[in-house]
């Protein structure tokens, strides 16, 4: 590891999960455009998110991630983006205002298109064809020429990450955000639902708490948190080639930055030590994530921290535990404990996505909501008797009317699923589930603080009554 560090190291290293390309004349020539091609993020925000994760790390912030598992070319729409964003700042309201704890907000969202595959290849009556990667890479029609990989398509990933941020910037600093707006923002299909109910009876008391501050002389000019919000972007690091070239110094430190995105993360199958991930990450200076899943040891986790921040930067390293309902409680504890007693700091955050997909018994792939609440609370309860801080959550979630995942107030069949599943890969929250969670969240949040109150409380009168002289 500690040889020298360039955007282009990780070449040196065996990487997993890339796409081998028929032309390499192709793919260089992609490459070489896009080198040339502006930075979609700058530096200085990705700092910014820095400081906050570090705030979250101290236990005074929660990071809530979310969006797409896949971004398509297919479902690049101004109302598909919005939508998400809409549900995400729902989400982020009912924690803030549930937990009074400030919110950092990260989607999957302006970069999320490529995907890891458990098997290279798929076979369908004896044809085998190369597995689809997303749209970043190949196409997902079962034919030959669409699962051959197609450089072209980084273009096209810029390009509509480009415009995708270029919308989420002005909906969150542009009007769209204001808090004043927060009985707006609910999707018309959710209305009615119990979620979306007691949504607008947080939004009305929100409403009730603007009042009150405006006769206060607090105003959105004064304010400028009311009126405008700060949102990041976030992927997966697979192609690495992209996040090469995507790469550049930022003249005010003269440090390396990935400028893809604010945020990235590695996943549960690229996260070997000796591995090409590992190695692009190290060196990059942006705050990064890796995905934790049950197999994962004690002496693995402390060795990533080594790697991925040597210097025990608070808000550089985000660990996302996505282990599975039923396999958390075993699994996590020692984790934790390995990480208290070497002093690291970290972001714990869950995924409880990743560790409870199944196949339907109709064939779907999908995830029951049952179980990714229970992961939710388990991560909860395991936080608070290991005394850390269950520092945020990492969901796949849209805010299309989709039918994914299975239950939730909509109780969702498995007979249902073929209603409107929509998702390029893994079966995600529809605006529904994801309120529910959230307000599953705000609940196990609040209680945290209210404990850590009650410690602090006992822990300073200890102290007085201890230091009393009798
Ligand atoms: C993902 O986040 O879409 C993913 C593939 O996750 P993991 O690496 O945890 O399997
Ligand atoms: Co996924």
């Amino acid at each position: 590891m500690a040889t020298q560090w360039t955007p282009e190291s990780w070449r040196s290293k065996p990487a997993r999960q890339m796409p081998e390309y028929p032309d390499p004349e192709h793919i260089k020539s992609v490459e070489q455009m896009l080198s040339k091609y502006p930075p979609l993020v700058f530096a200085g925000e990705a700092r910014s998110l820095h400081a906050e994760l570090a705030r979250v790390a101290a236990g005074k912030a929660f990071l809530l991630q979310g969006g797409d598992c896949a971004e398509s070319f297919a479902e690049f729409s101004a109302n598909t983006i919005r939508d998400t964003f809409r549900v995400l700042l729902q989400m982020a309201v009912i924690l803030t205002f549930g937990a009074a704890l400030p919110v950092i907000k990260v989607g999957r969202m302006a970069g999320q298109f490529a995907k890891p595959r458990s098997e290279p290849t798929e076979s369908r009556d004896g044809l085998a064809l190369p597995s689809y990667r997303g749209d970043m890479v190949n196409a997902m029609e079962f034919e030959p020429d669409a699962r051959r990989p197609d450089p072209e398509r980084l273009l096209k990933v810029y390009n509509q990450s480009s415009a995708t941020l270029n919308l989420l910037r002005a909906f969150s600093k542009g009007g769209l955000a204001d808090l004043n707006q927060v009985g707006r923002w609910t999707l018309d299909f959710v209305k009615g639902n119990p979620a979306a109910e007691r949504y607008a009876e947080f939004a009305g008391r929100i409403a009730e708490a603007l009042d009150f501050m405006r006769a206060c002389g607090l105003t959105p000019e004064s304010v400028p948190q009311i009126h405008e919000t700060s949102f990041y972007t976030s992927h997966e690091a697979l192609l690495l080639n992209y996040e090469e070239v995507l790469s550049r110094v930022d003249s005010l430190t003269g440090d390396w930055y990935a400028c893809s995105a604010h945020f990235l993360w590695i996943g549960d199958r690229t996260r070997n030590l000796d591995g090409a991930h590992i190695e692009y990450l190290r060196g990059i200076r942006n705050p990064v994530g890796v995905k934790i899943g049950p197999d994962a040891s004690p002496d693995e986790v402390i060795r990533l921290c080594d790697a991925l921040n040597p210097e025990n930067d608070p808000g550089r390293l985000t660990l996302i535990i996505r282990m599975g309902a039923t396999k958390i409680a075993d699994a996590l504890p020692g984790l934790i404990r390995a990480v208290e007693r070497e002093g690291r700091s970290v972001v714990w955050s869950s995924d409880p996505m990743h560790g409870n997909t199944i196949k339907a018994s109709n064939g779907y792939k999908t995830r029951n909501f049952g179980a990714i609440l229970q992961e939710v609370r388990e991560f909860f309860r395991i936080h608070r008797e290991e005394g850390t801080h269950p520092g945020g959550v990492h969901f796949e979630m849209t805010g299309a009317d989709v039918t994914e995942c299975t239950g939730g107030v909509q109780e969702i069949t498995e007979a249902r699923l073929a209603d409107r599943y929509h998702t390029h890969c893994d079966p995600r929250m529809n605006a529904s589930q994801s309120l529910e969670l959230a307000f599953l969240i705000a609940e196990a949040l609040k209680d945290e603080r209210t404990r850590s109150r009650e410690r602090s409380i006992a822990e300073a009168t200890r102290a007085l009554t201890g230091s009393c002289p009798r």
